[in-house]
């Protein structure tokens, strides 16, 4: 159970290392700062996808399952990397996009081409409805329609995602075989697992039912977009997500699938399945189905307070079956980065040492997101042209309809499109920051933080830097057994604005502190006979039986 234990860091291969030097990042790139890797500590990489792809949504429409992006590289770039990362202990899952293909791939192509196609019956063709529109009102989550007519057939076909990301239609058997044999392949040839993209919206209710909701397309992409704006309350989103379940995701279905996926997996030896959801049913309750899931709950708040923490860890660690796991995570390639997100635009630093601690001392295995180990922040596009996401084109489209001016629609992908978050990996202070060749244009900006500190060379050589703190908890956490597999108990008080908590196995008790605001905080604990592990406030001892914490300070103590 490798997994259990281990670090994860997620790579998004476009914006990692661009070893060929034409402004996009490659497999080779990877290869080449394994070592960097493995200074820092990581234990297994999650690889964003690099299969052939026309980009449309970079990289999760995947134009074939088993080769490799030629942007990024040849199947033998892949297996170098791959060995390369294994002789250095290092496992490699990659993304498995099982929902739907890109409207490229050679099946959809096939399918498209006329009714009677024998690929026909691998996507969801339908009819129009009675009155000669959609078959019914469900929308895309990325804004419109999920429908989208195809004039030389006669039908439209169903996309959750975007137009170009057509839907598979696992009722299928033959979809089934052909994914799992490309599953397969990465595995014979040594991948450590998967994990699964949008695994939720597999099945779809084959009544095709109109949803019964007050919303239309409209109302939920600005919501989708804007709900963090007080367009709509976070309350509204939520709902608005809850909107396709049962109908466009999580059908019971997906049970019998995943437990068939689970045994084919379980023929290899070891192997990591993870599905892109929170929802717990996909563990299976002594019917085995994924390994693990991901607490998505942290990273969907706002800001983080010891209160969220305190209930979050309550409700996920009664939750959890036995022999199951999750994640945790706060920032991947489609949200915020933590440096930005959890930021009071004020203590952003601090705070975001407050996060990794968190991360790298919470029962959990923790998924790391390149960058955030330096305190990378979001990138605001300055133009339509730098646009590289295309739900934010999606979205212009919509808004521009709704009579939303291209100045506001500006201001809103500023602040929400995804490239926010997919800005190239800052190596070191040379211009492009040492990710491509000076001279050449990336595929999306280089963010100027850069320049001021914010890469990977100039933070290695400072020892008080957040790089170094994230390495110092890293080998902390893999060091120290009750941070890796202890129990959780809270030890604050309930409405503390520190957190508070024990790590325990049988053998080793540590308790974990964190501050989470700028005072110093006196703390309930009585301290008796501890051996000081970790202190961001530099105490190598505590000599009395009470505290105060120093502002944001972390500590982590073993009781002897
Ligand atoms: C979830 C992925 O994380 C996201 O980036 C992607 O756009 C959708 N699934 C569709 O594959
Ligand atoms: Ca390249």
């Amino acid at each position: 159970m490798w997994w259990k234990n281990a670090v994860v860091y997620q790579i998004y291969p476009r914006s990692f290392a661009d070893a060929n030097g034409d402004g996009i990042g490659d497999i080779p790139g990877i290869t080449s700062k394994l070592d960097y890797l493995k200074w820092l500590g990581v234990d297994v990489l999650w690889i964003s996808p690099h299969y052939p792809s026309p980009q449309v949504d970079v990289g999760y429409d995947v134009a074939d399952y088993t080769d490799v992006n030629p942007e990024y590289g040849s199947l033998d770039d892949f297996r170098t990397m791959l060995n390369e990362a294994h002789a250095r202990g290092i496992r490699v899952i990659l993304d498995m996009v099982l929902n739907h293909t890109s409207d490229l791939h050679r099946w959809f192509i096939d399918s498209k081409s006329s009714k009677d196609n024998p690929k026909r019956d691998w996507y969801v063709w339908k009819d129009p409805g009675k009155d000669g529109g959609t078959p019914n009102n469900w929308d895309s989550i990325f804004g419109g329609s999920a429908w989208e007519w195809d004039e030389a057939t006669g039908q439209y076909y169903y996309h959750y995602f975007l137009k170009e990301q057509p839907d598979l239609n696992w009722r299928n058997p033959e979809v089934e075989k052909a994914m799992f044999d490309s599953m397969r392949f990465w595995l014979d040839m040594g991948v450590d697992g998967f994990r699964l993209d949008a695994i939720g919206t597999i099945f779809e209710d084959t009544g095709y039912p109109d949803h019964k909701s007050p919303y239309n397309a409209y109302d939920a992409i600005k919501a989708f977009w804007l709900g963090k704006e007080g367009d709509f309350d976070p309350e509204e989103v939520s709902q608005r997500f809850q909107w396709h379940f049962g109908l466009q995701q999580d059908l019971p279905e997906i049970h019998d699938l995943m437990k068939r996926m689970r045994q084919m997996i379980d023929e290899y030896d070891d192997r990591l399945l993870v599905g892109e959801t929170s929802d717990l049913k996909y563990l299976g309750k002594g019917d085995n189905q994924l390994h693990a899931v991901f607490n998505f709950d942290l990273l969907a708040k706002n800001r983080l307070s010891p209160e969220i923490v305190r209930q979050n860890q309550q409700k996920w660690l009664v939750s959890v079956p036995h022999g199951a796991w999750f994640g945790n995570t706060l920032n991947n390639h489609d949200q915020s980065r933590t440096k930005t997100h959890y930021g009071d635009g004020v203590h952003d630093a601090e705070l975001a040492r407050v996060s990794a601690a968190l991360m790298l001392t919470l029962s959990g295995t923790p998924y790391l997101y390149y960058g955030e180990e330096i305190g990378m922040k979001d990138y605001a596009v300055q133009s339509f042209d730098e646009v590289r996401d295309m739900v934010a084109a999606v979205y212009r489209r919509l808004m521009r309809e709704d009579g939303r001016s291209d100045e506001q629609i500006l201001k809103d992908l500023a602040t929400f499109s995804r490239d926010r978050c997919r800005t190239p990996m800052q190596w070191d202070d040379a211009p492009n920051a040492g990710f491509s060749p000076a001279d050449v244009q990336t595929w999306l900006p280089v963010h100027d933080s850069y320049a001021q500190g914010v890469n990977v060379a100039q933070q290695k050589q400072d020892e008080t830097s957040l790089l170094h703190f994230f390495r110092t908890l890293i080998h902390l956490r893999k060091t120290t057994p009750a941070l890796l597999e202890g129990s959780y108990a809270q030890i604050d008080p309930e409405s503390s604005e520190y957190l508070a908590y024990l790590r325990q196995t049988d053998d080793q008790t540590c308790a974990v502190f964190i501050n989470f605001t700028p005072d110093a905080q006196p703390v309930a604990y009585r301290f008796n006979g501890t051996k000081v592990l970790f202190s961001s406030g530099n105490r190598s001892s505590i000599d009395s039986v009470t505290i105060d914490l120093q502002p944001f300070e972390v500590l982590i103590v073993e009781l002897l």
